[in-house]
């Protein structure tokens, strides 16, 4: 029934994503975007409404008797990059474009509400659609769960685009899957004077070159080889003329960890190497570290009903487990804060080297047969989880909100 339902609208979810792909906006800024959705599903029966700053909506759709409530999830917004894919319906907005996927979860999304409100009488409970502004930014998650977006929301599951699973299949880990991604800035300090008598000064750019070579040590040499971890300086500004030495200068870059121990040792250890270094050399270190987002770590209840749901639906070979995590981040680890959930993949890729440029990149061509497989694979994963009281096979996963109600969380 999901099946024939999605092949029916199939093209219309083709055209709703290549207008999406055509219309980005930036974070925060999505308000065509969000017009566009509500009127994608003004025919439904899901009560659809606005975020209150305009940007982004929630949907509820009502099942046929009283039950938990799922909430589904997508993103919307898009990235300041030039498009170089070459596509026909390539972006029409001069330096932005949709190389995260998030038009294609957009339109999975919108897809999924079509074709659950077609099977409304077939699934006791609710489900909560919410299109989710600004997640490049980090910040559409954190302001919806402001709003109150959790309240009545019992399990939470999302999607991304995945460039590296063919197209046609779901793919998906247990426990951590993304990373928790955390900004730094490094102030080193020094005494500036003339270039020609550096024994008047202490030079700041020196030992911010020894600080950079200092850190690759937290990996590579203080965490267990075991443990997985980025610490990456993107930037580096010092200096105003060539005969000048600096009084300043500003390191920064981004640490991603899967775990939150992993976390707090690398951020000792860059405060003790940064101001250890710069004391050694007659100068000073200052170390501001951003907590980002938390790791995103899968319910393995949900994970064991997205198999039954995707292997019922779409046969075997459309399911893979992922052999490891992804060390980039995601602001829907702020909902899991809350409720617990999980982030599947949704394969992209195919036999073109565009279809595995990799997200961000401004090559890359998301392969739209997926979009089918999100459809079908997320309604099927979303009546499963609202029917598994009324279904023996799944047994352990049958307490599911049971459990969640016991952990308080
Ligand atoms: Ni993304």
């Amino acid at each position: 029934m999901i099946e024939a339902i999605t092949s029916e609208i199939h093209d219309q979810l083709i055209t709703i994503r290549r207008t999406l792909h055509e219309r980005p906006e930036l974070s925060m800024q999505e308000y065509n975007t969000t017009a566009f959705i509500m009127e994608a599903l003004k025919d439904t029966s899901i009560e659809l409404k606005p975020c209150s700053n305009g940007v982004g909506l929630t949907g509820v759709l009502h099942g046929s008797a009283e039950g938990p409530t799922l909430a589904i999830r997508a993103d919307i917004d898009a990235l300041p990059i030039i498009e170089e894919t070459g596509l026909e319906f390539a972006s029409k907005q001069p330096g932005l474009m949709h190389a995260c996927g998030h038009d294609i979860h957009t339109t999975v999304l919108i897809g999924a509400a079509l074709v659950l409100d077609r099977l409304k009488d077939q699934f006791a409970g609710s489900i909560k659609f919410i299109f989710q502004p600004a997640e490049e930014t980090m910040q559409g998650a954190k302001l919806l769960i402001e709003e109150g977006v959790l309240d009545d929301v019992d399990h939470i599951v999302c999607l991304h685009t995945w460039p590296f699973t063919d197209a046609g299949k779901i793919s998906v880990k247990h426990d951590t899957i993304m990373a928790s991604t955390n900004q730094f800035e490094i102030e080193v300090f020094g005494v500036g004077g003339h270039a020609a008598h550096p024994q008047k000064s202490v030079d700041p750019i020196p030992i911010a070159a020894h600080i950079v070579t200092g850190l690759q040590q937290i990996v590579s040499r203080t965490l267990s080889p075991l443990e997985s971890a980025v610490v990456t300086v993107g930037q580096i500004h010092g200096g105003t003329a060539d005969n000048v030495i600096a009084n300043k200068v500003k390191l920064s870059g981004t640490v991603r960890t899967l775990t939150t121990e992993v976390n707090d040792k690398i951020k000792a250890s860059m405060e003790e190497i940064a101001e250890s270094i710069a004391k050694a050399f007659k100068g000073g270190a200052k170390v501001h570290y951003h907590p980002g987002s938390p790791p995103v770590i899968n319910d393995s209840r949900m994970v064991e009903l997205l198999e039954e749901a995707v292997t019922d639906e779409l046969g075997p070979d459309a399911f893979e487990i992922l052999p490891e995590a992804s060390l980039g981040g995601e602001d829907f680890s702020f909902y899991l804060q809350h409720v617990d959930g999980m982030l599947f993949r949704l394969g992209t890729g195919n036999g073109l080297p565009q279809s595995r440029a990799g997200l961000h990149n401004p090559e890359v061509i998301f392969d739209e047969k997926s979009i089918e497989t999100g459809v079908v694979g997320m309604s099927a994963f979303a009546m499963k989880y609202l029917n598994r009281g009324h279904d023996e096979k799944i047994g352990a996963a049958a307490d599911v909100g049971a459990v969640h109600l016991v952990k308080g969380k």
